[in-house]
């Protein structure tokens, strides 16, 4: 294990070396004057989408920057936060050599990025009340351990790691914290983001699929230090961001009134549904969330899985994740939806 932090260390010889692509929209950015683009080989007719988003995605970072305090130089955007996650494997993980430490019971695709990339993935379960076992996580680092994967709050337990034992792992371990903070819109806690000037390795990630309500067009985001960043650059597919997509992401994230009533009644409607849940037997215990997601423990989650979709509802059963036997885990709909789960949860 090394004892200081060294970005150059961490980074694949090969990442480091690399000259990144070079786009047509890269080389030429002086956008003045009006100009004939005639170097993209690109159909010239205008369609809206003729041409070649912004590699850089400028506008969408200039907002987020502001919204979130810091340089834009400090942001990553991708395909999604899968997206990104994988481009942080590749830039620091050396296949069949590295390996990296997740904290089941979590998001799934830490563990399926680490098989596509053959990376060796040491898992360090929570502990049984879903919290952070920090001694053994320390044990499990060794010298080829680039990455630590911190969902927080945790999908699918939906609580959110206590502050001061994240610190401990940041100060302690000289690779890179990768925080997912995927929920952290729900939540009443503040962002890993505003401490990443305290942290050189720290990574946290955010998306625009949960709280900003827009799934569908695929926005996932990362904030570093300017180095990180800059590295995780000259991996990234040059037009990864589509032009739909950052149109559409610019129009919402320039209202936040609108995202903050949407994310409050999605808060709203799960203190009904919790309310309601407490009140049936067969539910033996639902897990304090700060996501809009709610992690219960049942008698049977296979039946009860069963017998909701057949009356029309749709919910995950996460029993075959570990320390979580007999749960299903209920995304918080619109309370018209809301209360129509609670009718039908009162029958079975
Ligand atoms: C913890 C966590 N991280 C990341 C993602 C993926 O997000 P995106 O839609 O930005 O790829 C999810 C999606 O469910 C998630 O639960």
């Amino acid at each position: 294990m090394t004892t200081t932090f060294n970005l150059e260390e961490l980074v694949r010889k090969n990442v480091l070396k690399l000259i990144p692509y070079s786009s047509a929209r890269d080389e030429f950015t002086g956008f003045k004057n009006p100009m004939i683009f005639l170097d993209a080989n690109e159909n010239p007719f205008n369609n809206g989408v003729n041409r070649y988003p912004d590699p850089q995605q400028h506008s969408v970072k200039e907002v987020l920057a502001e919204q979130k305090g810091v340089l834009e130089s400090q942001i990553l955007l991708g395909n999604g936060s899968d997206e990104v996650l994988d481009l942080i494997y590749r830039v620091f993980c050396e296949p069949k050599v590295d390996n990296i430490i997740t904290l089941p019971p979590t998001y799934g695709m830490y563990k399926v990025l680490s098989e596509i990339n053959d990376i060796e993935n040491r898992e360090v379960l929570l502990t049984e009340d879903f919290e952070l076992n920090i001694a053994a996580i320390l044990e499990q680092i060794d010298r080829n351990t680039k990455l630590i994967f911190i969902c927080s709050p945790n999908n699918p337990t939906g609580n959110i790691f206590n502050t001061e034992a994240i610190s401990t792992l940041l100060k302690s371990f000289k690779g890179m914290v990768v925080v997912d903070e995927a929920y952290i819109d729900f939540s009443s806690q503040s962002s890993w983001v505003n401490r990443l000037e305290e942290f050189p390795n720290l990574i946290v990630t955010q998306t625009l699929s949960k709280a900003y309500g827009m799934a569908g067009i695929r926005l996932g985001i990362c904030y570093a230090s300017q180095d990180v960043i800059a590295l995780i650059n000259k991996v990234k597919p040059p037009y990864n961001v589509n032009e739909l997509t950052q149109i559409k992401a610019l129009e919402r994230l320039r209202n936040p009134q609108l995202i903050r009533s949407e994310i409050n009644s999605i808060l709203e409607a799960k203190d009904s549904l919790l309310k309601a849940l407490v009140r049936l037997d067969w539910i033996e215990k639902v897990y304090p969330s700060e996501a809009n997601f709610l992690l219960l423990k049942v008698d049977s989650a296979k039946e009860r899985y069963q017998q909701l979709i057949e009356r029309g509802i749709v919910i995950r059963d996460r029993s075959t994740q570990p320390l979580c036997e007999n749960t299903l885990r209920i995304t918080i709909g619109t309370q018209p939806e809301n209360t129509k789960l609670i009718e039908v949860l009162k029958t079975i």
